[in-house]
């Protein structure tokens, strides 16, 4: 990945290109950093690159001495140009991911009062904030967006793995870390972490991400893939009424739970000839069984525990919001049964373990999806998709 700073100050970023986890990417040519310093494209006799704000204000950086250096940066090639700025975007780890997969990428750091707004026009692709706070120049957020980005670069962070477990990275927040002594001050590191038993320490880093994520950050649980920090399965039981699934409605309910990560889609069907129909042409992918009570026994056989039942309804009535049923699912460390179906309101199962969901609605003119496998589509992704 090649990233160029135009900035007046090559000299502040120095060290940071040289030093620890940025340096050794930059000695290892996995990231190309190149300077590029407006003054060289100044027409003025020193250098000038800034002028009085028209209007009154402070001084500018000029438009023209900065279009040159972009000019220069992308020497005839493509390049992605950023500018620091607290106007922008605020900058997220969705957008550190997006700008880590840019081949080239420019950033302008601006100065003084700010950069001539033309140049922003015609120039700069996306204007990114580090956050709601004014700080003297454009260097320290270069430097900000150019550590997230490089720490997803292929081979710069040493085990790609731990990328996979900070926070943010699939929407929650991260697990907390200890390193020696075993006893500090009268704390004692938890003892699960010493143990050496593989499975235990990530079930344990699982609930305290949860934890942590529901206790300080309820709003990220919205935009997170939930999937990864379940110790327990995901199932969807189909219930429908007047009529029989169709053996091609079922496969494709079993397709779609399989690839959010369910491990059974269950269809409820009392029809003897073809409930033996509908389990052969599902195999493995699901199940068949005759009432929604004996899914959910099944289900707790199968996982030693109650599940947490979550209809999805096609009326408000009784209804919570969905994120409201992702953050109790999370919470309460339960498998989760999604509940589909024309069938599936009239079941009540143990009350305290279930919740219901009103309607997927929207559009124009806010209309509902009636079809099952839309609507557990809608469901699945906003509690398993990546958002
Ligand atoms: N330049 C000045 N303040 C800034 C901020 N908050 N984010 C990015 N660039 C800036």
């Amino acid at each position: 990945m090649i990233v160029t700073v135009i900035t007046p100050f090559p000299e502040l970023l120095g060290p940071f290109f040289s030093t620890g986890v940025i340096g050794k990417a930059v000695e290892k040519s996995l990231i190309d950093i190149r300077f590029i310093n407006p003054r060289d494209h100044s027409d003025g006799h020193y250098g000038q690159i800034d002028d009085y704000a028209y209007g009154g204000g402070g001084m500018v950086l000029m438009a023209e001495p900065l279009a040159r250096a972009v000019d220069e940066a992308k020497a005839g090639g493509q390049a992605f140009v950023v500018h620091p700025g607290p106007q922008g975007v605020v900058l997220g780890q969705h957008l550190v991911e997006s700008l880590a997969s840019k081949e080239h990428l420019v950033i302008v750091c601006g100065r003084y009062e700010g950069v001539d707004e033309r140049f922003v026009d015609k120039y700069v692709d996306l204007e990114i904030s580090i956050g709601d706070y004014v700080l003297t120049g454009g260097e320290l957020p270069a430097m900000v967006i150019i550590d997230a980005v490089a720490r997803l670069v292929p081979g710069v962070v040493g085990q790609e793995a731990a990328v996979e477990e900070d926070s943010f990275f699939r929407g929650m927040l991260d697990t907390p870390h200890y390193t020696r002594p075993s006893s500090w001050k009268g704390s004692e590191v938890p003892r699960v972490l010493t143990g050496g038993d593989h499975l235990k320490t990530s079930s344990w880093r699982r609930r305290q991400s949860v934890a942590r994520t529901l206790g300080r950050r309820p709003d990220m649980i919205a935009r997170a893939n939930i999937g990864p920090y379940l110790d327990k399965g995901v199932y969807v039981i189909l219930v429908p009424a007047r009529r029989e699934v169709t053996l091609e409605e079922a496969e494709a309910i079993a397709d779609l739970g399989a690839s959010f990560g369910c491990e059974r889609a269950i269809f409820i069907s009392t029809d003897e000839a073809f409930h033996k129909e509908l389990q052969e042409s599902l195999g493995g992918k699901g199940k068949v069984l005759r009432s929604p009570g004996r899914a959910i026994a099944w289900i707790k056989d199968r996982e030693k525990e109650d599940p947490f039942v979550i209809i999805c309804g096609s009326t408000d009535r009784g209804s919570i919001h969905w994120l409201e049923a992702k953050r109790l699912g999370l919470a309460s460390g339960r498998p989760i049964v999604f509940l589909a179906g024309e069938g599936a309101e009239s079941f009540t199962p143990d009350p305290g373990q279930q919740v219901s969901l009103g309607p997927v609605r929207g559009g124009r003119d806010d209309r509902t999806l009636s079809c099952p496998r839309d609507t557990l589509a809608v469901i699945l992704d906003r509690f398993f998709g990546r958002r």
